[in-house]
């Protein structure tokens, strides 16, 4: 059977035959029979933006892998820093390569003095983190004018280097502020995640080492958030991208568009709900009220995944490890009776709607002790790893800038009326 699809068009009966290449259609070749014609797919539904190799998500089989290697394995066997360069690079890192890598990204945690003295210091007391941070990450491109020389790899590498490193330094600043506690600097002797907890933590203590196991929780949760394809701000990162902004300004856009709660600020909407719901006996009736249209299940569903959240599962395994050591978050058990019912009702199963990474990851990040304040923010320390692997590939890819049509709905041309007219 031929590997292609053959467009008619029945104003002339004109037709064209465009090859299925990579499981897509070239919109380019469907052009030549119909122009100006155009595909209408608000939010992207049934479209592919790219090539990409980066990584592989099979929604209807819960699938995910970066560069080829299952999620499961590397959450289970890697670290975040790794599956940075991984993610980068296309290949796991050789001993030596991983070393100069480490030591690259440990050796660029500091930030501007100025970052933090005049920037950050000049928001309001009650400033949101993830704003702070959307901001801050932006600031950064004016303090790093090398950054718009964007196909000089050279320069390319210390950004990428540079915003993966200062991430967590920018992030726990914003905490630090909004909670009116001085600024920790980095600890260079800690590894990442470690190092970001002493950041957050930090009294008085000459040097906060955080309990092994929670720094090694919060680092499989880096590995699982690091990327995930085409979601919203990957998205918002290529669009910008292929505007050849530097990397600082994409990457206020990517953690922009990671803010809102139907993307990264999920996990935050999810222990808000199921504080709302208070307890188990609760359940049932907000189960009911979903159902008939009241507000929505946070934390279940997804736009590709029709199956479990592969990452999801890890994540509720983690949730037991964590808990261990801080004792069980309360909202726990109102969790998984919600999960347990939405999983066995028609509506929800019909919907295919399942618990995502975020049903779960808030409530490792309570018991954690970050406030809820943090949990996009949480998010976009991995993440940044992603967005620059795609932002580098599309450069790589030497794209078009990304500028859709529309179909126009408005009116018609019609004159100018004086205001004393109208
Ligand atoms: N609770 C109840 N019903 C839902 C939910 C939900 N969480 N999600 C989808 N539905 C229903 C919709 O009402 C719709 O029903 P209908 O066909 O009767 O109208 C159907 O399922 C399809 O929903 P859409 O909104 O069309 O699905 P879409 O793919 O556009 O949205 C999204 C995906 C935004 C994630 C959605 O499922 C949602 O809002 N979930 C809650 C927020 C959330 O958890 N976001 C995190 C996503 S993961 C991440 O970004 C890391």
């Amino acid at each position: 059977m031929a590997e292609s699809i053959t467009i008619t068009d029945n104003r002339s009966g004109n037709q064209i035959e465009i090859p299925i290449s990579n499981g897509g259609v070239s919109a380019s070749e469907w052009q030549k029979l119909l122009p100006g014609i155009w595909f209408y797919d608000p939010g992207f539904v049934s479209t592919a933006s790219c090539e990409s190799s980066v990584t592989y998500l099979d929604g209807e089989n819960g699938i995910l892998r970066y560069r080829g290697y299952p999620i499961e394995q590397l959450a289970e066997h890697s670290t975040y820093l790794e599956v940075a360069y991984l993610l980068l690079n296309g290949e796991l890192p050789t001993e030596a390569e991983f070393a100069a890598w480490r030591s690259e990204i440990t050796y660029h945690t500091y930030i501007h003095e100025n970052v933090r003295k005049r920037f950050l210091d000049g928001f309001h007391y009650d400033a949101h983190p993830m704003g702070m941070l959307v901001s801050a990450v932006a600031a950064l491109s004016t303090f790093y004018l090398d950054a718009k020389d964007i196909f000089n790899p050279e320069s390319r590498h210390k950004q990428i280097v540079r915003l993966i490193a200062k991430m967590p330094t920018l992030a726990a600043a914003a905490h630090r502020f909004s909670v009116g506690m001085p600024f920790v600097y980095p600890d260079n002797s800690l590894d990442f995640a470690a190092n970001f907890l002493s950041m957050m933590w930090k009294v008085a203590e000459p040097r906060f080492d955080a309990n092994p196991m929670l720094a090694h929780a919060l680092d499989v949760l880096f590995v699982l958030h690091a990327d995930h394809e085409q979601n919203c701000s990957t998205t918002a990162m290529r669009v910008v991208g292929s505007s050849h902004a530097d990397p600082y300004s994409a990457c206020a856009a990517a953690c922009a568009a990671l803010y809102g709660p139907r993307h990264g600020g999920a996990n935050e909407a999810v222990i808000r709900m199921l504080g709302d719901i208070g307890s188990m006996d609760n359940v049932p009736d907000f189960v009911a009220a979903v159902k008939q249209g009241h507000g929505r299940l946070q934390g279940f569903g997804h736009r590709v995944y029709k199956s479990y959240d592969p990452r999801a599962k890890i994540i509720k395994r983690t949730a037991d490890e964590v808990f261990e050591i801080t004792g069980k978050n309360p909202l726990l058990d109102i969790a998984l009776k919600l999960e347990e019912i939405a999983l066995s009702d028609e509506y929800f199963t019909s919907r295919k709607l399942y618990p995502n990474v975020d049903f779960y990851s808030g409530l490792i990040y309570q018991a954690m002790g970050f406030p809820l304040q943090m949990f996009p923010v949480l998010f976009a320390i991995p993440r940044t790893a992603g967005w620059l692997a795609h932002w580098q590939e599309l450069l790589d890819q030497d794209s078009k800038i990304a500028r859709p049509r529309q179909l126009y709905i408005g009116l018609d041309s019609r004159d100018y009326v004086p205001m004393v007219d109208r």
